[in-house]
């Protein structure tokens, strides 16, 4: 009889704080509205950058919140329990902030930290497919579902890939050229020039993928002259050469390409980045 009293009360104790577990599980009161954004860009800016870099990037003293899609922590939840509680154990500490203002921090972040897939890019998808292969002249580097050049990185899945001011970037702004997209020049003892990109290379030889999508595997010895360009066969002025509708049909074009999404949204932490 006693045991069975224990047991049952047992149960009600189990299922109240089960209850009570369940209603305050917190959740996000003001949506994800840009102007949402905006406020907890706004707090993020006077609140973090004592740690965290100005608008999400690296810090003197704590790690990039946006950028390289790694290891985030991503479910709001999440998000929010690291701001409230801090990271025992290192230097993130908890935040003696308003939940108000946390929730906006929040919404911030992973709005920076959306692929372009996942947010809503306004535009015409099929003037975009035109701008690509007509006046853009992507084609002829690009690849989308089988179709076009190999000597730029295939855009079959970019959408999933990369954010959105990641994707303006690349269409506007001059950056490092990543490797595996090195210009080379090289002149063969026997006076032949290849130019195009290097796919690999080191001390003794060169891969190279010329401008007509041919492999080349070089040896060095045999070479007369190899010279590298700076400048990156992507051109970063497409926000000049093509109107702002071209422009803007073409992003939201590019944002759908998300056909092997490997980083669907996934509710939790662990992500694997690109
Ligand atoms: C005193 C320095 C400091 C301050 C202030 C600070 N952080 Fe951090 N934060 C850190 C450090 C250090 C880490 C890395 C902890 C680790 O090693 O995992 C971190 C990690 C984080 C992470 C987890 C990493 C990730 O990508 O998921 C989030 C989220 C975060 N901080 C958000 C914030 C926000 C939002 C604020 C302002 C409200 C803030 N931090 C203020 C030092 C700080
Ligand atoms: C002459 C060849 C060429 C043309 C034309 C070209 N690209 Fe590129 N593109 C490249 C190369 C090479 C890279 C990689 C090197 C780099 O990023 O600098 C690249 C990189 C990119 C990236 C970045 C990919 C990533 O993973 O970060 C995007 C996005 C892109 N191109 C889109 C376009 C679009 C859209 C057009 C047409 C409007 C276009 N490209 C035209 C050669 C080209």
């Amino acid at each position: 009889m006693r045991m069975r009293f224990t047991y049952s009360a047992f149960l009600v104790v189990g299922a109240f704080s089960y209850a009570l577990a369940q209603s305050v599980v917190p959740k996000n009161p003001f949506g994800h509205g840009p102007e949402v954004v905006a406020e907890g860009h706004a707090i993020f800016n006077q609140t973090c950058t004592t740690c965290h870099g100005m608008d999400g990037s690296e810090g003197e003293r704590a790690p990039a919140l946006v950028g390289e899609r790694r290891f985030f922590r991503l479910s709001e939840n999440a998000l929010y329990d690291t701001i409230k509680h801090g990271i025992p154990g290192t230097g993130m500490p908890a935040l003696n902030l308003p939940d108000e203002s946390i929730w906006k921090i929040v919404v911030f972040i992973r709005a920076m930290r959306s692929s372009a897939s996942e947010v809503d890019v306004p535009g015409d998808v099929a003037h975009g497919k035109q701008v690509f292969s007509g006046k853009g002249g992507c084609v002829k580097c690009h690849m989308i579902n089988g179709e076009g050049g190999t000597i730029g990185p295939d855009l079959s899945n970019i959408g999933a890939q990369i954010t959105l001011k990641r994707m303006k970037e690349a269409l506007t702004v001059d950056g490092p050229i990543p490797t595996g997209y090195q210009p080379v020049k090289v002149v063969t003892l026997k006076g032949t020039t290849i130019e195009g990109v290097a796919k690999n290379q080191d001390n003794f030889s060169i891969q190279l993928l010329d401008n007509q999508n041919h492999l080349h595997l070089l040896d060095r010895a045999e070479l007369k002259s190899v010279e590298e360009s700076k400048i990156s066969l992507m051109p970063h002025n497409y926000d000049k050469v093509l109107s702002r509708e071209e422009y803007n049909d073409l992003l939201a074009m590019l944002a759908k390409q998300a056909t092997v999404n490997l980083h669907k949204k996934v509710e939790g932490d662990g992500e694997v980045g690109r």
